[in-house]
């Protein structure tokens, strides 16, 4: 078989190292302020008839259930194997049509491979040095999709003129939401401009990064073309039952995005004490601003403590993120870091 290597040569594995369990996993932005019991509750077995047969066809039953459970219009949502297969499948659209992608940096990193996985090459806009759309550059470039964050991955903020760059674009504007339940407020609004597309998922606010459910809402008409290049089956049972649990036991997670605020005060209130400079963040993440990035995480990690170093992505070249944690975890956090910078500072190096 003729494979064409220059192409498949220019794709990054993924190379997130796989820090285990044992770790304090504080580089994928998870929940941890989740109680036992909320596990507990929204944890089920499927029947065996769920398990032995297909699930409903394209998943309908489930949309309509997000749709309610959401405040969504009829046929407005589509469930996907987290919100990562909602952004694959969103780009597929314009690979249909071999049309301009373009993507606002510094943003999440799977973005860009997942476009170059389906060979579109995606060109980038930066946001702004506050970190706001360039909503000049972005039209000018007359792109059929853009990706933008919101809160952002890694810098945490809103981008300011969102709303603006739905209003002007032609394409399809594609505002991934993973984060918007820490925020308090979603992109909602922008639905009535049918070029938009939010992407949300169940793996960060809501805890369940493993069950794999996200899913993506946007005009019924959108969403009726995104279902025929989906797969018909692409989430398990077992994933949606969960689901449909979890949002039973939204009480749980109101209160860990409400202590996951509290701790974003206590940790930014102790990194001003100690001098080190942060991204201010409406997300469960703090991205703070370190000399040596890398060298620091991989001091953290000797420590224990897994961080995203993200110094590789544009205008984050002194950014490390850092998933929050209760208080008490946090302090352990900040003594690693501390220790960390003073090694650093003193010539010791990354390691102790
Ligand atoms: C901005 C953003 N979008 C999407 C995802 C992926 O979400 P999922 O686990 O639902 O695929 C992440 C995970 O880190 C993220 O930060």
């Amino acid at each position: 078989m003729a494979v064409p290597r220059e192409v498949l040569d220019a794709l990054e594995p993924y190379n997130e190292p796989n820090v285990g369990r044992d770790m304090l996993r504080l580089h994928f932005n998870e929940n941890l302020f989740l109680p036992e019991e909320y596990y507990r509750e929204v944890l089920v077995d499927v029947s065996p008839d769920e398990a032995r047969y297909y699930t409903e066809p394209l998943n309908r039953s489930f949309n309509r259930f997000l749709e309610e459970s959401f405040g969504l219009p009829e046929g407005s949502a589509f469930a996907t194997l987290g919100a990562d297969e909602a952004l694959r499948l969103l780009m597929h659209l314009p690979l249909l049509a071999r049309w301009r992608v373009v993507v606002l940096e510094p943003t999440y990193g799977m973005v860009g491979p997942i476009a170059a996985s389906l060979g579109l090459w995606a060109e980038q806009s930066l946001l702004t040095e506050t970190f706001d759309v360039d909503v000049d550059d972005v039209v000018r470039r007359g792109p059929a999709l853009v990706y933008v964050c919101s809160p952002n991955n890694p810098t945490g903020n809103v981008p300011r003129g969102i709303e603006e760059l739905a209003s002007r674009l032609e394409g399809l504007l594609v505002v991934d939401e993973a984060y918007w339940e820490y925020r308090g407020e979603s992109h909602v609004d922008l639905l009535e401009y049918r070029n938009v597309a939010l992407v949300r998922t169940f793996s960060k606010a809501w805890g369940l990064a493993g069950i794999r459910v996200g899913y993506l809402a946007a005009d019924p008409t959108l969403v009726e073309f995104v279902s025929r290049i989906s797969l018909p089956h692409n989430l398990p049972a077992h994933s949606m039952a969960v689901v449909r649990r979890a949002l039973g036991a939204r009480r749980y997670v109101e209160d860990a995005v409400a202590r996951a605020r509290e701790a974003y005060a206590y940790f930014t209130g102790r990194l001003r004490g100690l001098g080190i400079g942060f991204l201010p963040s409406v997300a469960n993440f703090v991205t703070v601003l370190v000399d040596s990035p890398s060298k620091v995480a991989e001091a953290l990690l000797a420590r224990g403590i897994a961080v995203r170093d993200v110094s590789s992505k544009p205008r984050c070249g002194r950014c490390l993120r850092i998933t929050l944690a209760p208080p008490h975890v946090m302090d352990r956090v900040l003594d690693s870091l501390a220790s960390a910078l003073e090694d650093l500072k003193s010539g010791r190096g990354g390691a102790s």
